[in-house]
Parts: C-alpha cells; sequence; structure tokens
C-alpha cells in the first residue's frame, strides 16, 4: 500500500460511521479500489479501525468547531491533510490550508473545486499547498506558509502522519509549528504510544503494511512516548485522550474489553504559550 492510498482508507474509514464521525462529505472519496481494500484490513487487522478513525475525527471536529466558534473565526493548518473534510463542516467564517504531498493536493484541490461547482460542497475559503515534509527544512516551510494565513487564531491539525514520519522530520514540524503559531493557538495531534508496539494488533497492522508494499514505499512505523508532548519547547499540553476512551463517550455500543485489543491511537492537544 502507498502512503496516500492511506488518506482514502481513513476517509473511507469516515463514511462507515458518519454518526460517530460527523463528516457527511467523507464519501465523496469513496471508490471501488478502497472498498475492495478494506475489509481485508478488517479481517487482518482489526475490525474497528474504521470506528476508531471516526472516533478521532469526531474528537477534533468537536474541538476546532469550539475554538473556532468562540474566536468567530481563524486558519485551520492540516499538514499532512489527506481527504480529510473539517472546513465544510465549520461555518464559511474558517480559512483552511490544507497541506500534503503534491500528488494528493493536486488530486483533492481538482475534484473539491468540481465539487463545489456542482453544489455537493458548500463554497470555503481553502489554500492548498504541496509539501513534502521530509524533503525541506523548517525555515522553508514557514516562508511559503507565513503568506497563505490571513485569519488568526491558528488551529494545527497533525492527524494521522506522525506514524509515517521518522524524528528528523517530526522535530522539523514541531519548530515549524512554534514559529507560526503565537500564544493561545491549538495544535492537536495523534500519535501510538511506544506501549502499543508489544500487542498482537500492532504486530499485524505492521506485518500488513510489509506484506502489501508493493512499491517499497518506505515509511517509519514511529511511536513515540507521551513525555515528548510534554516537552515540547513553548507548547503546554492540555487534553490528553485516545480512541479507547473517547469509544465510551462517543460510541458507547460497541463495547471493546480492553485498549490492547485495538490499534488505539493517542491524541494530544497543546496550547501554545
Ligand atoms: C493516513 S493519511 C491521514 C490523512 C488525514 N490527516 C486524515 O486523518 O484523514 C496520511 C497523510 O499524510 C501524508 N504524508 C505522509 N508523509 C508525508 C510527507 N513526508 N509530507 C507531506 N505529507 C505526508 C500522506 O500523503 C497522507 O495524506
Amino acid at each position: 500500500m502507498q502512503i496516500h492510498e492511506t488518506a482514502f482508507v481513513v476517509s473511507t474509514y469516515r463514511s462507515h460511521h458518519e454518526d460517530i464521525s460527523k463528516d457527511i462529505y467523507a464519501k465523496l472519496w469513496n471508490n471501488p479500489a478502497t472498498d475492495a481494500i478494506i475489509p481485508d484490513i478488517f479481517k487482518r487487522v482489526s475490525k474497528y479501525e474504521a470506528i476508531l478513525h471516526s472516533l478521532r475525527n469526531r474528537f477534533f471536529y468537536e474541538r476546532m468547531n469550539t475554538f473556532f466558534k468562540k474566536n468567530e473565526g481563524g486558519t485551520l493548518i492540516n499538514f499532512g491533510a489527506g481527504f480529510s473534510m473539517y472546513q465544510f463542516s465549520f461555518g464559511n467564517y474558517v480559512n483552511t490550508i490544507e497541506i500534503d504531498k503534491k500528488d494528493i493536493i493536486d488530486y483533492k484541490k481538482d475534484k473539491v473545486d468540481h465539487w463545489t461547482k456542482e453544489g455537493k460542497l458548500p463554497t470555503r475559503d481553502i489554500t492548498y499547498s504541496a509539501i513534502d515534509f521530509t524533503k525541506n527544512n523548517a525555515n522553508k516551510i514557514v516562508e511559503s506558509l507565513k503568506p497563505l494565513i490571513q485569519k488568526e487564531p491558528i488551529f494545527i491539525l497533525l492527524e494521522g502522519v506522525l506514524f509515517f514520519l521518522d524524528k528528523k522530520t517530526t522535530k522539523t514540524l514541531f519548530e515549524v509549528f512554534k514559529m507560526l503559531q503565537k500564544p493561545g493557538d491549538l495544535l492537536g495531534v495523534v500519535t501510538y504510544l511506544p506501549e502499543v508496539e508489544n500487542t498482537t494488533v500492532y504486530k499485524r497492522l505492521l506485518h500488513y503494511f510489509d506484506s502489501n508494499n508493493d512499491t517499497h514505499d518506505s515509511f517509519c512505523h514511529q511511536t513515540i512516548p507521551e513525555a515528548y508532548f510534554h516537552e515540547i519547547d513553548k507548547y503546554q499540553l492540555i487534553e490528553k485522550t485516545d480512541e479507547f476512551e473517547l469509544s465510551k463517550k462517543y460510541a458507547p455500543t460497541i463495547k471493546i474489553g480492553h485498549k490492547n485489543q485495538i490499534l488505539n491511537e493517542t491524541i494530544f492537544l497543546l496550547e501554545k504559550i
């Protein structure tokens, strides 16, 4: 599986559980090739994957909606945005900057423009920026993004991306966030903690990626300890949760026995100080 295919998979997951994800536009990205992959992932990795990805979307939807309503607007900068559709669920007082690799950005812009013209999507102020995080230093990324920011405050989102990055690139991104944000701005991040590496389901995930890597699209399988998020320069941790906890709140009927049985991602909400 190529990394960009994961964006289609995650978006299709959100469309399976619109009541949980609150993403009523995700289904626009559904396609037969992705639909054909998903039953195999449920079987070989975990049947809970669609619900878990919908839960993390719900968490960020709630937090960003509250942030932008309270501030009567602002900018969402979505790093590794994939086919996220948050901006269409917020009012048009929110600007969005979408960052991803060039193939995703070109494809997304084309489709979104087309669906907006057709009336399938509401009109939103969206700027697209093609950046490969591994190929640019922090100053260069900041230089290209700063002129695109028209409204403050800023909510930065890094969702479903850290797993694919190495330590150096991760450090670069946190430098970028620090340079772009002002005190009071928020940063939402999702990661696997190293504890997850001991679970059978995580081993199944790695095996799945290894056995389906027909393109040699290499990535890092990164996990990050919780301590990292307590020590980020100029940020304070204001909320920590995980998908297991979120399932109790937003999907109480699914009843997961123990968090070790699922690919439990941890979510951190940080505030710039
Ligand atoms: C699993 S998808 C998640 C997409 C979206 N954030 C979501 O949660 O639906 C991972 C995304 O990270 C992007 N990505 C991975 N490595 C990247 C890099 N080095 N530079 C830019 N984007 C990257 C991929 O292209 C892909 O869109």
